[in-house]
């Protein structure tokens, strides 16, 4: 129910990275088919959310917003209809100002409980509400207000703020009735933009967890502007700081090897743990980073990032990793699947803007359960 909401990192697409306004109800149906015949649905994405330019220009003469007559014919409240009986969720757009970013559309602000109330009744379950034309005024009485509509429709409609981390959200969102913020301003699919705002993560580990997560912006994975392995590094780092896991790519026309890196169930399982404590940079040597996420488990995730322009010998201890004494340890190289023991340490050549991922586990007893059986059971929310 409501209170519930966010208490996972939510999954799913967006329609920005990739089309941007070029957007309309068969690409949103035909997603929403995608998702489950790809097997994303079944590796846990669920929401379809569209975002910026799908309404009409103009208010109607009751002041409601109505989709766009050209690109959405069917209306809004249809294609959540649509996406339900997929059993998936249905995501909107809207700026806490006069006008969304693309100018193409009005915004939430003094319309907030008209709005939210139009959204619950078409059957929205998402919001993203940006931060455009805000005429500027203070973003928390903007966000808060929407939140309190949003509260008033009695509808669980989860709520995104992106705000782009202007007026430090992380401290605010929750309040406002948010469960996720942006702390950047846009990624764009590029290395130099996934890693800046990486950089830009690593003071905000400590404000994201159920309830309320940080959100680094939507991945760029099957974009095209980036190598695999790249869009390897970059989606085993949002799932290690508890990201929204919003694909941003054409789900119609994956490769497999994009549908190999969304789907990988053991790194979408780190974003996924109940426990949900933000993963962060345990060492910083220059080109090559460790970072870390402790598992609910008891285990740990390991990221071994190499940003340098060559293949890098890296390790990384145990003990540093914070598990503590154990008679050997147990490590899962998420990637491969390969199993293997060690008495301390992990070793990896990690390729040039590479991420080597594992899970270790501290095997305790002498008959400790095959870790195929060890997986995270997230509690029934
Ligand atoms: C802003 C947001 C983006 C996207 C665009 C749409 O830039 O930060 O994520 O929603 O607006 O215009």
């Amino acid at each position: 129910d409501a209170q519930q909401l966010g208490q996972l990192p939510p999954m799913g697409w967006n329609s920005w990275n990739k089309f941007h306004c070029d957007i309309n109800e068969e690409l949103i149906r035909e997603t929403a088919d995608a998702m489950v015949s790809s097997g994303l649905k079944a590796a846990g994405y669920q929401y379809v959310n569209i975002d910026d330019c799908w309404a009409e220009q103009n208010r109607t003469a009751d002041g409601k917003l109505e989709a766009n007559h050209t690109r959405f014919p069917s209306g809004i409240k249809a294609l959540a209809d649509y996406v339900h009986e997929r059993g998936l969720k249905l995501g909107i757009y809207t700026s806490a100002g006069t006008l969304t970013c693309q100018k193409t559309m009005p915004g939430g602000l003094d319309h907030e409980d008209v709005d939210a109330q139009t959204f619950a009744d078409w059957g929205v379950d998402y919001l993203k509400y940006d931060n455009c034309n805000n005429q500027s005024r203070p973003a928390i009485e903007r966000y808060t207000k929407m939140g309190e509509a949003i509260k008033k429709t009695g509808r669980p409609i989860l709520y995104a703020l992106c705000e782009w981390g202007q007026n430090q959200p992380w401290l605010w969102g929750k309040d406002a009735g948010a469960q996720l913020w942006r702390t950047t301003s846009d990624i764009s699919d590029s290395w130099s933009s996934m890693t800046g705002i990486l950089d830009k993560q690593v003071p905000l580990a400590g404000y994201s967890g159920p309830g309320g997560w940080n959100d680094p912006d939507m991945l760029e994975v099957g974009n095209g502007k980036m190598t695999t392995t790249e869009y390897q590094a970059h989606f085993a780092l949002w799932a290690l700081m508890n990201a929204p896991l919003l694909a941003g790519n054409d789900l119609r026309s994956m490769s497999d090897t994009t549908k190999k890196i969304l789907e990988n169930k053991d790194i979408v399982a780190l974003d996924q743990d109940w426990a949900g404590k933000q993963g962060y940079k345990l060492r910083d040597d220059g080109d090559t980073e460790v970072w870390t996420k402790p598992m609910s488990d008891g285990s740990a995730a390991v990221v071994l990032f190499n940003r340098g322009l060559t293949a890098a010998p890296m390790s990384a201890t145990t003990t540093e990793l914070g598990l503590g004494k154990a008679r050997d340890y147990r490590v899962r190289d998420l990637w491969t699947g390969t199993e293997t023991e060690t008495t301390g340490t992990l070793r990896a050549s990690v390729p040039s803007h590479g991420a080597a991922v594992f899970r270790v586990w501290p095997a305790k007893f002498p008959n400790a359960a095959p870790l195929s059986t060890l997986t995270v059971q997230a509690p029934d929310f």
